[in-house]
């Protein structure tokens, strides 16, 4: 019988090597690899998985389910992106930029439960308790019974909570300053992060309690740490927000319990973070006299409207300097396009003037429908034509100046309605309700009726 080997594992990757080394050289990463025997020629008799296995009984799409007990926090918003509050043994993961409010929405989330009488523990391994208090005391919420703790060993965590009854909800804040002692290396290392969140989800899972890890995140937007961490929870949370900006969205990557088409949008005030549950209002400024070069658009965001100002300016250039095309909050290559489109098709000329255009509010759009909102704001803002404030506009335009039906029509124009306007620039074969309806087929008869030809 041969000696089994002895070989090394990177955890990260999975590469195997026969010397141990600090770095893994398939990967990059440090203290990754521990020792693994290869046993398959030590067990040759178990070598065939095709026997000796526990067989399972296997059912149907149809049988009985059961659905996982959810606790709504009280803060709509957060329940809303959590796809209807959060799941008792489920492991969440909230990541987003330093400054732009994780703490404060879980502070005021733990206290609303426990002043509802759950049993919610917040452990701190970045703020002394002094400060979460103060914090609290600020948002008016001092007088919550959230167990509070500042800490960073998980052997310590996991010990005190292990005494009595598992609390409904455990926040920790954040996973990179978690130590697990049965782990070399300083908290925030890949292989800390890993065993520490390991061990607190195994605890969370074990007791039902829920567990929501804060997790802190790089300059290229992704959760520090290993990718792994990602795979390890049941759902991801990305809070999201310009710091200059009040809003604040929090939306679903990854949700086991629910869609990850649904957001919530919260207003960073001076008592905390304030649910916004009709966010057109916030986004859509001031509108008084026309303007020429501005539209408004409904966009959807999972099934919710939300209706945001697109803004143009066009600068004509007298010399033959190469003119500029600058966007905030919208995609380059799309306004390139569009520009494009509407040189190629409906003969306007964007060739010598710098193009701007703006999304305002600080909000950043993806929806395709945006492309006619857009090109209304160009061709406005070319001719120096008002496009109507009473009306919305959406259509996806293609490269041949086509515009294209876009998906919940409806609910944009139902959305549109409710906040006061009166008139709609579409796509054919939508029904208006109380909206006025101009259909255009073509980017051409746009342009048109802009411009007063039609
Ligand atoms: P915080 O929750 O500490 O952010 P994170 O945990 O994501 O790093 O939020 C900090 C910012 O929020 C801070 O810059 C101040 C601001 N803030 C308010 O504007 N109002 C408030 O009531 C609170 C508590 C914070
Ligand atoms: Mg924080």
């Amino acid at each position: 019988m041969a000696k089994p080997q002895k070989r090394y594992v990177c955890q990260a990757c999975g590469s195997a090597t026969t010397k141990w080394q600090g770095q893994c050289v398939d990967c990059g990463e440090w203290n990754t690899l521990s020792e693994e025997l290869s046993n398959v020629t030590v067990f040759s008799a178990r070598h065939d998985l095709r026997t000796g296995g526990r067989s399972f009984e296997m059912l149907g799409l149809d049988a009985d389910i059961a659905l996982p007990p959810r606790m709504a926090t009280g803060i709509a918003e957060f329940d809303r992106a959590l796809g209807g509050g959060l799941v008792a043994g489920s492991a969440t993961l909230i990541g987003g930029d330093p400054g732009i409010g994780k703490s404060t929405l879980l502070l005021q989330a733990a206290a609303k439960l426990a002043l509802a009488g759950r049993e919610i523990a917040y452990i701190s391994g970045e703020e002394a308790t002094d400060q979460v208090r103060l914090r609290a005391r600020r948002l008016g919420l001092g007088m919550a019974p959230v167990k509070l703790a500042s800490a960073t060993s998980v052997r310590d965590i996991l010990t005190t909570l292990g005494q009595g009854a598992p609390p409904a909800l455990l926040v920790i804040d954040s996973i990179q300053t978690m130590h697990s002692d049965l782990i070399e290396g300083a908290p925030g290392t890949v292989s800390q992060v890993r065993a520490s969140a390991h061990e607190l989800i195994r605890f969370a899972k074990e007791r039902g309690t829920a567990l929501i890890l804060v997790g802190h995140v790089t300059k290229d937007g992704s959760i520090a740490g290993p990718r792994v961490l990602e795979h390890m929870v049941d759902t991801v949370l990305a809070f999201e927000g310009e710091r200059s900006h009040q809003y604040r969205i929090l939306r679903a990557i990854k949700n086991r319990f629910g869609g990850t088409d649904e957001i919530g949008v919260f207003s960073m005030a001076e008592q905390g973070l304030d649910e916004v549950s009709n966010p057109s209002a916030l986004f859509l400024t001031h509108r008084g006299d026309e303007m020429a070069g501005a539209t408004v658009f409904p966009a959807m965001e999972g099934t919710r409207p939300v209706l945001v100002e697109i803004q143009a300016l066009v600068v004509r250039l007298a010399s033959g300097a190469t003119p500029r095309r600058a966007v905030v909050g919208w995609d380059s290559g799309r306004l390139a396009m569009i520009l494009a489109v509407l040189e190629a098709r409906c003969g306007l000329s964007f060739s010598t003037a710098e193009v701007y255009l703006n999304v305002a509010g600080g909000y950043r759009l993806s929806d395709p429908a945006a492309d006619l909102a857009v090109a209304a704001a160009l061709i406005s803002a070319l001719a120096e034509r008002p496009v109507p404030a009473d009306s919305v506009t959406f259509g996806e335009v293609s490269l041949s100046g086509e515009i294209r039906p876009v998906a919940h029509g409806a609910l944009r124009l139902k959305e549109a309605a409710k906040l006061g306007f009166r008139r709609g620039l579409v796509s054919p074969g939508l029904e208006g309700g109380d909206i006025r309806l101009s259909a255009f087929g073509t980017l051409g008869a746009l342009v048109d009726h802009l411009l007063g030809r039609d």
